[in-house]
C-alpha cells in the first residue's frame, strides 16, 4: 500500500491495563471497580473519586481489551494511537507499591504496543504507542522516579509519560521535581498533563447534574491551575526543551493568558521572576485538540501563535503558526455515545472542529498537521516514514 500522507493520529486515548483493573477490583474505597446490581442486572462500575455522582460509571472491556481499541480506531479512520493509562494512575498507592506497579505496567504497555499490528501504509510504524507511568506519590525517593525514567528509555514503543497534577504531593511547581524534569527532558519523553481531581465540588451546588460539571469545568480548571503554577515556578525557563502536552486544549489557560500576564506585571513578588511575558510560554507547550468546537480551536491556535511574536520581540504573529502545536485526540473510551451508533459523536465533533477552524478550513496541509503529522513529529516518528 502507498504511504498515507495524511494519517490520523490520536494522542489522547486511554486504557486501564488488565493488571491495573485487577488492582482497582481488589480495593474497597475509591478509586475502585465494583459490582453493581440494578434489579436483575449486575454490572461492573468504576468509581474514581469518593462521593462521585451517580455511583460512578459503567466500565467494561472497552477500557482494557486491545481489540476494542483497534476496532474503535478502524471505525473512525485512526491510523495510530498514543495510548495512556487513565486517571488516577498510581496516585493513591504507597510509594513501594507505586514503584512496583509502575515498572510492571510500563512493561505491560510496551508489550500492548509492540505486539500491535503494523500501521497500514506507514512503513515501520505500529498502530499503538504509549505513555508510561511514573511513581509520582508522596514519600517516593526522587532516585526511584529517575530509575523509572531510565527504564522507560529502554521501551521503544513508550514515547512519553502521562502524569496528573499532584507531582509528589505538592503539585507540579514543587522544586523537588527539578531532577525529574531534567531527566525527562534529556530522555526526550513527551509529558502528557491530564486532570483527575477537578476543583472543590462544593462549587458545583446541590443539583444533580451527573458528571457534567466535574468533567466540563472541574477537569480543565484543574489543568489550568497546575500549568499556571508550573509557569510561575520557572520550570519552563529552566527546562525550555521539555515537551509538555496539555489535555483538553490547555483548559482555560489560552483564554486567561493575557490576564495572567497582566497580574504578573502588577505583582511585586512575581514580576521579576520569569524570563518572559507569561504569554510567551504558550509557544513552548503542546495542546490536544479535544475541545469539540472549531471556534475554540481557532482561538487556542491564535494564542499559541501570538507566543512567537513575543519570541521575536514583538511584531505580528502568523495566526496559524500555533497550529503546529495542536494535536488530534479522542479521550476514548470515555464519552461513549448514549445510544448505539457506529461512530462516536465525541470523535466526530473533534474531527469536524479541526476541519472547520478558521484559516485551517481552506488549508489541507494544516489540517493534516493537526490530525496527525504534528504528533508524528512531536514523538520523533515523522522521519521514520517521510524521509
Ligand atoms: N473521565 C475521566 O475520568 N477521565 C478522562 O480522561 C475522561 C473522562
Ligand atoms: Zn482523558
Amino acid at each position: 500500500m502507498a504511504n498515507i500522507r495524511h494519517p490520523i493520529v490520536d494522542v489522547h486515548t486511554h486504557v486501564y491495563l488488565p493488571r491495573y483493573a485487577a488492582e482497582l477490583r481488589a480495593r474497597t474505597s475509591a478509586p475502585r471497580i465494583l459490582n453493581w446490581t440494578n434489579g436483575a442486572k449486575t454490572e461492573e462500575r468504576l468509581l474514581i473519586l469518593e462521593g462521585e455522582p451517580s455511583g460512578g460509571r459503567p466500565i467494561g472491556p472497552q477500557y482494557w481489551d486491545r481489540d476494542e481499541k483497534l476496532e474503535f480506531m478502524r471505525r473512525h479512520g485512526i491510523n495510530i494511537s498514543f495510548v495512556s493509562s487513565a486517571n488516577p494512575w498510581l496516585d493513591f498507592l504507597p510509594a513501594d507499591r507505586a514503584q512496583t506497579l509502575a515498572h510492571e505496567l510500563n512493561n505491560d504497555l510496551e508489550e500492548y504496543c509492540a505486539t500491535s499490528p503494523p500501521a497500514e501504509g506507514l512503513s515501520g510504524l505500529k498502530t499503538l504507542y504509549g505513555f508510561g507511568l511514573l511513581p509520582l506519590v508522596p514519600d517516593v525517593e526522587v532516585s526511584t522516579i529517575i530509575q523509572t525514567i531510565e527504564h522507560l528509555k529502554t521501551l521503544p514503543h513508550i514515547r512519553g509519560i502521562i502524569m496528573g497534577t499532584k507531582g509528589v504531593g505538592k503539585g507540579l511547581d514543587d522544586n523537588a521535581l527539578d531532577p525529574v524534569w531534567h531527566a525527562i527532558q534529556a530522555a526526550r519523553l513527551v509529558v502528557f498533563i491530564h486532570p483527575h481531581y477537578g476543583v472543590d465540588s462544593s462549587a458545583f451546588g446541590e443539583n444533580d447534574n451527573g458528571h457534567v460539571l466535574p468533567l466540563a469545568l472541574g477537569f480543565p480548571f484543574e489543568t489550568t491551575i497546575a500549568v499556571t503554577r508550573l509557569i510561575l515556578s520557572g520550570v519552563l525557563d529552566r527546562f525550555p526543551d521539555l515537551r509538555l502536552l496539555l489535555a483538553h486544549s490547555g483548559g482555560a489557560l489560552p483564554q486567561l493568558s493575557s490576564r495572567l500576564a497582566s497580574c504578573i506585571q502588577h505583582d511585586p513578588i512575581v514580576a521579576n521572576r520569569l524570563k518572559h511575558d507569561a504569554r510567551y510560554y504558550l509557544g513552548q507547550l503542546y495542546f490536544d485538540a479535544v475541545a469539540y468546537g472549531s471556534e475554540e480551536l481557532t482561538f487556542v491556535t491564535r494564542t499559541i501563535s501570538r507566543a512567537s511574536a513575543f519570541k521575536s520581540g514583538g511584531g505580528t504573529a502568523d495566526s496559524l503558526a500555533g497550529s503546529t502545536r495542536l494535536l488530534f485526540g479522542t479521550d476514548h473510551p470515555f464519552f461513549p455515545p448514549l445510544e448505539a451508533s457506529q461512530k462516536w459523536p465525541s470523535v466526530e465533533n473533534n474531527l469536524e472542529a479541526i476541519r472547520r477552524m478558521v484559516g485551517v478550513n481552506s488549508k489541507p496541509e494544516q489540517q493534516a498537521n493537526i490530525l496527525g503529522l504534528n504528533a508524528l513529529r512531536l514523538f520523533d516518528l515523522h522521519d521514520q516514514v517521510y524521509t
